[in-house]
């Protein structure tokens, strides 16, 4: 479009996103010699990452004994069966090493009095497949993503990665289902680049901000997600969305499941440690979606805290000083902040809050991104890793700290598969300018919108949708309400107003964009959910209340269609990379 300046760059690898996994990953494309680089919407330092805070999970056995298997065993059970078992085996068996990694590379893990790499128990992590607690998650104190986002950066900058941050990404270049780069927006300057690249990888991060309670980021828009569904492709897995149990009541500020592992617990307004009575092996650490769903029917049936019996207490008030000083300095900051609450004398009011979608990019656990035509295929040019990416580990529910892990373990698989698939500076292939025309319209029609309708009044129509009809419990009456009433803040994109014309750091330009995008997402997850007519971790129906294996042992797949969403299934891997490991469901569900 011959309105736009287009700057033309070619790299053997772009990187979209600059949090955990997108700056593994171009640490391990730039130290094989691939010209990489790495585009962002924020300075990388800022990513969502950063908010990570209790720690990154493997089987280092540094606090007790642990075994991978016991790992996976745990990661398989929590995902509650739909995790695909050859990506978790790779998980967890990389995990220690790349923990020791992160460990050289600089990250200032909390210390063991002998030295050794600290770790707490986190919900879900088990020893000895389910018999008593495993010590498994790595902590720097309780800013380990911090930690880990500030080394990586340092890491990729050292390794020559080139940044282009404040660039927002606009859409792929797909070619014959073929990815060939990626078109972006430079905030600062109002150029657009076209970014030819032999692999592209999505590292855009996860879409909590569909919802409006969540512990996600406000720039947490799922915007790689949404260039997957225009470029015709499918998303998997959307209606598995992780409440985490503890965001703080009111704000959505997340408080560390740490807290649970140092020995905190909660308590609902009679006063009872009621996760005895849901979960009596596990407690207050069964894993997330048995703990918030518990929490919820506390507050429904009356036995919420407070005034208005909203919300359940989380009590730390009892842990020794020095051990909040050392390991929970930022929650209690947090608390103090954006409660009010001095966490060694009172408890810190909290409900369940969005936190994490387990769906995403379909991948292999070389990150390869899967389509379904018939059976599982690769496309060419394609992968994605963390949050935008459902490999799938976490399937139906992810345990607190494989998130981390992650990142680092598939950032460096997709690194190493992309230094098999490309010679460093081999030729770029033709592309015509139809692609980024095509792009470039869509830009300047939501640009040039002069209809009637805030941005900001759509996407707070869209989350509320979300966050009552597609919440922790869900039924027919509600997902099917769900489904049409989602579908206004989507038409409403046709009388959206953008007033600020310009090109430079347009905030208004960015958040309509950023609400196309999410949109995209709230049709597919509501679908997907509606789909699914099982209870199957964080997907909890009370009208179906029962994991039904027979018919939904497998990952949904959704394509977007204007204002339709198709659905279709694939199975589930219970094929191990060695098949020396393999596990199944048990009939009944002990926590
Ligand atoms: O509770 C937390 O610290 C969050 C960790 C995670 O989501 O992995």
């Amino acid at each position: 479009m011959s309105t736009y300046k287009i700057i033309d760059h070619e790299y053997d690898v772009v990187v979209l996103g600059a949090g955990g996994s997108g700056l593994r990953a171009a640490v391990g494309l730039s130290e094989s010699g691939l010209k990489t680089a790495c585009i962002s919407k924020v300075f990388p330092t800022r990513s969502h990452t950063s908010a990570a805070q209790g720690g990154i999970s493997a089987a280092l056995g540094n606090m007790g004994e642990d075994d991978w298997r016991w790992h996976m065993y745990d990661t398989v059970k929590g995902s509650d069966w739909l995790g695909d078992q050859d990506a978790i085996e790779y998980l967890c068996k990389e995990a220690p090493r790349a923990v020791v990694e992160l460990e050289r590379y600089g990250v200032p893990f909390s210390r063991t009095d002998d030295g050794k790499i600290y770790q707490r128990p986190f919900g879900g992590m088990t020893k000895n497949y389910g018999n008593g607690t495993a010590q498994r998650t790595c902590a720097a104190a309780d800013r380990t993503g911090h930690a880990i986002l500030h080394t990586l950066y340092g890491q990729a900058l050292k390794q020559q990665t080139e940044f282009f941050i404040e660039y927002f990404a606009l859409d792929l270049i797909m070619k014959n289902g073929q990815c060939k780069g990626v078109i972006a927006w430079n905030l600062t300057d109002g150029t657009i680049h076209r970014f030819r690249s032999h692999i592209t990888i999505i590292a855009t991060g996860g879409y909590g901000k569909v919802y409006y309670s969540a512990t996600s980021a406000h720039t947490c828009t799922g915007d790689g997600n949404a260039m997957v569904l225009r470029a015709g492709l499918p998303l998997q897995d959307m209606e598995f969305v992780q409440f985490h149990p503890t965001g703080i009541y009111g704000v959505g500020c997340l408080i560390t499941e740490g807290v649970r592992g140092e020995g905190g617990f909660l308590v609902n307004g009679k006063g009872e440690r009621f996760m005895e009575r849901y979960a009596p092996n596990a407690k207050d650490l069964a894993s997330r979606d048995v703990v918030s769903r518990s929490m919820e029917v506390e507050i429904n049936e009356g036995r919420g805290a407070g005034k208005n019996k909203d919300h359940i207490n989380l009590h730390l008030d009892h842990i020794d000083k020095k051990v909040i000083d050392e390991r929970l300095p930022g929650i209690s900051e947090a608390a103090k902040t954006f409660a009010n609450v001095d966490v060694s004398k009172e408890p810190i009011p909290v409900v369940p809050t969005v936190h994490y979608n387990m769906g995403g990019i379909p991948t292999n656990y070389k990150a390869e991104v899967l389509t379904l035509n018939g059976s599982e295929k690769t496309v060419p040019g394609l992968m994605a890793i963390g949050e935008a990416a459902c490999v799938s580990v976490h399937g139906a529910n992810r345990l607190g700290s494989n998130s981390l892990i992650d990142l680092v373990v598939f950032g460096r698989a997709a690194a190493k598969r992309a230094a098999e698939l490309v010679k460093p500076g081999s030729a770029h292939e033709e592309i015509s300018s139809s692609e980024t025309d095509k792009c470039l319209e869509r830009f300047d029609k939501i640009r040039n919108s002069n209809g009637s309708t805030k941005t900001s009044e759509l996407r707070v129509e869209m989350q509320k949708t979300m966050q009552s009809k597609c919440a922790v419990f869900r039924t027919e009456k509600t997902l099917k309400e769900g489904v049409n009433q989602i579908r206004k803040p989507f038409e409403g994109m046709k009388d959206v107003s953008v007033k600020d014309k310009s090109l430079l750091f347009n905030t208004d330009l960015v958040e309509t964009l950023e609400f196309d995008n999410l949109i995209s997402q709230a049709l597919t997850t509501m679908d997907s959910a509606y789909h699914r007519k099982e209870s199957r971790g964080a997907h909890a129906r009370e009208d179906f209340t029962e994991r039904d294996d027979k018919n939904f042992m497998k990952h949904t797949l959704a394509w977007q269609k204007g204002k339709e969403v198709e659905i279709k299934y694939r199975d589930v891997h219970s094929r191990t990379l060695t098949n020396d490991v393999q596990y199944f469901p048990p009939k009944e569900r002990v926590y």
